[in-house]
């Protein structure tokens, strides 16, 4: 059984159901503070069973422990935290706790349970603005420029001790560059609980009149038409790459580090036109400044991936907005739905 820490959200849920489909078993753990259990149903309905289900914190040794004791856990999938800058900027402490600390409580209780086996979502926010692109394993990690980023650099730093201080541990970091896109069914999607801090999300309820415009945050970077440009990843192509890590790790013990993009960049502009030619529906724009702490260009060489697990990306970004609008189409208020048809059933 694989348990799975934050597999209510929006790529653990993509995660789930691709562990499901090549036949694991998963526990999911969540406290669902951005996630709703809805997520998880419609996982069920598309996998045929359900995943198994513990609502709580990866913050609560003692429920971890209980967790490890009672279910047969071979390995990790480490999704659980908090993602949204602009809020770390202002709750650094809370990103701490949760991204660093709740890491580190995990890892305790596994060692204590002499699980060994762990997946970890990291991020190329972790590089800040290379200097080199493509960004390559061996680039120099960076000085991200908030306690998100810094979080998520310091859990990497974290496992990276940890692994060193036991040879049973496997550890895979996967830096992801940016997810976006939806499950092929229109079912699974990422739903904001907020304003969207992402590109993505923001310019679907823009498109669907939730918002009266995009603001585009910088024209005069250094890029062919001065927007900033991003290595655009779909969320399916990513659960795939999470469940070739886990296989690698079944041979391999230490650290391991993927970077998980296309290796292509796409600037805001480009990926609004494309957008638009995909959904036919036309996004109106205001120009802003740039935002604060955004660099000028990133995006992956994904050639260690290729090599190591046999993985590539294999949806490019028509797909990966085509399946957004799908699943925007059918959920323009995200799982709410499915929350009041609950209701009204009881
Ligand atoms: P998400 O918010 O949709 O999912 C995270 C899940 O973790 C949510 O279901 C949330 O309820 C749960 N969670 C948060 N704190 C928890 C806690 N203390 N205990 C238990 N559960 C908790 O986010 P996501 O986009 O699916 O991201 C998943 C992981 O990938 C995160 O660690 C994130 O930092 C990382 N990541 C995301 C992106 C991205 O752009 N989405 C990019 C790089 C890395
Ligand atoms: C992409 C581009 C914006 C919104 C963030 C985190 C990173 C990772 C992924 C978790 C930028 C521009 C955005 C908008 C815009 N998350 N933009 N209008 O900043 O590359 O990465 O999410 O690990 O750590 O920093 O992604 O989607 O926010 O922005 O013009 O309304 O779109 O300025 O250039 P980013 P993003």
């Amino acid at each position: 059984m694989i348990l799975v820490t934050g597999g209510a959200g929006y790529i653990g849920t993509h995660a789930v159901l691709a562990l499901m489909q090549s036949g694991h078993d998963v526990l999911v753990l969540d406290n669902l503070c951005n996630s709703t259990r809805s997520a998880l149903d419609r996982v069920a309905s598309l996998a045929g069973r359900r995943p198994r289900f513990v609502l709580g914190d990866i913050r609560n040794r003692a429920l971890l422990d209980s967790v490890f004791a009672q279910f047969p856990i071979e390995a990790v999938m480490h999704f659980a935290g908090l993602k949204a800058v602009g809020e770390s900027v202002r709750e650094p402490l809370r990103y701490y706790d949760t991204n660093v600390g709740g890491s580190v409580n995990l890892c305790q209780a596994m060692a204590q349970a002499g699980v060994f086996r762990l997946v970890f979502s990291s991020s190329a926010t972790v590089y800040g603005q290379s200097k080199k692109m493509p960004i390559n394993e061996h680039c120099a990690l960076g000085q991200p420029t908030n306690p998100y980023g810094q979080s998520k650099l310091m859990a990497e730093h974290v496992m990276h001790s940890v692994a060193e201080s036991d040879p049973r541990w496997a550890i895979g970091l996967l830096r992801y560059f940016n997810p976006i896109g939806a499950h092929a069914s229109g079912l699974l999607g990422e739903a904001p609980k907020s304003v969207p801090n992402n590109l993505l999300p923001y310019l679907l309820q823009v498109a669907t009149g939730q918002r009266p415009s995009l603001p585009v945050y910088g024209t005069d970077y250094p890029t062919p038409d001065g927007t900033a440009v991003r290595d655009y990843i779909h969320v399916v192509d990513l659960a795939g790459a999470h469940l070739k890590a886990l296989d690698y790790l079944m041979n391999h013990t230490g650290i391991s580090v993927w970077n998980v993009g296309t290796g292509l960049g796409y600037s805001v502009l480009e990926l609004v036109h494309a957008f638009e030619h995909v959904s036919k529906v036309k996004i109106s724009l205001s120009f802003e400044p740039r935002r604060p702490g955004d660099i000028a260009q990133c995006w992956s060489d994904p050639t260690r991936a290729r090599q190591q697990l046999d993985w590539v990306a294999t949806r490019d970004l028509n797909c990966m907005l085509e399946d957004a609008w799908r699943w925007q189409c059918r959920n323009p208020e995200g799982y709410v739905l499915d929350t009041l048809e609950l209701k009204i059933k009881l």
